[in-house]
């Protein structure tokens, strides 16, 4: 593995057992990240990049699985450590923040109790020392009065401040890879704003890794050094930031860049993409967005297309490529 790639997800397959089947969420998928590297997974609900992050984190509980493939964080395979290894590689070498910091923050401590823990069992710092750095995170990730937030309890805080509070725990590991599953959704623009500013700063200044899962591509335009598209728990396009904008290949990314408003374009007419996404008891034979491809052909309905490798890193799964590869 190249010495600065930070993580290297290889043909990960995570199922959920239902009552109707395995649901194969994850299905196949495969990414790097190097080290001061964002990279953005989008996708509709239900595209699987939860699951993806939580496969990473080895947050996937029964009925879920990993059913195949590797997640190599240096040379060690996630997909195959133990609850306890993986326990010191969390909140440690990779943190995660989510969307709602209440489900993660302990309502029954106080912020400087939750923080200093982290920082006592990551740093190996004595209570004392573990206040100050505490402090002195709180105050990094732009939090006033440090000090009073340090005694408060999460629920005295406001959404944007507890966020920043999973931030400053997070980052008080200096972790190596930072996953954020939709940090910002459930924050108003500008508190959003200021979040994405805090994480643009890590990467920068700590070259922290970041896999950033989000459906908002204002966000991705933003941050995103590369972006994985998800469709139907697999990778349907991949490319650096400005490819992806730019020259969008695979019909469900242009649909996706065709319902996002962009910023200074006059007289714009945003269409959203038509149908749902497919259930698995519907799950089509062929390309799996075929059925709301506008540009689907028969052999679209037939087979399905492979992940195919284009110049500079790209990859695109659609038979339109195929077929102009071999017109060309
Ligand atoms: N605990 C579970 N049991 C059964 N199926 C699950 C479970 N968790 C997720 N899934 C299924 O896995 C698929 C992917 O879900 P996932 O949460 O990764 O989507 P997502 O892309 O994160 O969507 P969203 O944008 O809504 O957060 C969905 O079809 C979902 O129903
Ligand atoms: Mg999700």
């Amino acid at each position: 593995m190249k010495s600065n790639v930070i993580l290297k997800v290889e043909d990960l397959h995570t199922y959920f057992r239902t009552s109707s089947g395995d649901v194969p969420s994850v299905n196949g998928v495969s990414f790097e990240i190097k080290e001061g590297e964002t990279l953005a997974i989008v996708g509709e609900s239900g595209s699987g990049k939860s699951v993806t992050s939580l496969s990473i984190m080895g947050l996937i509980e029964k009925p879920g699985e990993i059913r195949k493939g590797k997640i190599l964080f240096g040379d060690v395979d996630l997909a195959k450590v133990s609850e306890s290894q993986y326990r010191k590689l969390r909140g440690n070498d990779v943190a995660m923040i989510f969307q709602e910091p209440l489900t993660s923050l302990n309502p029954l401590f106080t912020v400087g109790n939750q923080i200093s823990e982290s920082i006592k069992l990551h740093q190996g710092l004595d209570k004392k020392q573990a206040k100050i750095k505490g402090i002195e995170m709180l105050k990094h990730v732009g939090i006033p009065r440090p000090e009073k937030v340090f005694d408060s309890y999460p629920h005295t805080l406001s959404g944007g401040m507890r966020q920043r509070v999973m931030i400053a725990i997070a980052l008080s590991c200096q972790p190596k890879l930072l996953i954020a599953d939709e940090p910002t959704t459930a924050l108003d623009v500008t508190i959003q704003a200021q979040i994405l500013d805090l994480m643009r700063k890590l990467s920068k200044e700590e070259h922290t890794a970041i896999l950033l899962i989000t459906h908002d591509l204002g966000v991705v335009a933003e941050m995103a050094d590369r972006v994985a598209v998800m469709y139907c728990g697999q990778v349907v396009e991949f490319g650096d930031v400005y490819s992806i904008f730019d020259n969008p290949l695979h019909p469900y990314t242009q649909g996706l860049l065709d319902s996002t408003p962009k910023f200074f374009e006059e007289n714009e007419v945003l269409t959203s993409i038509k149908g749902t996404v497919p259930t698995m008891d519907n799950m089509p034979k062929g390309c799996k967005f075929c059925p709301r491809c506008p540009l689907a052909f028969d052999k679209c309905m037939e087979a399905e297309p492979q992940l195919k490798q284009l110049d500079n890193g790209r990859q695109v799964r659609c038979w339109l490529i195929e077929q102009e590869e071999a017109i060309s």
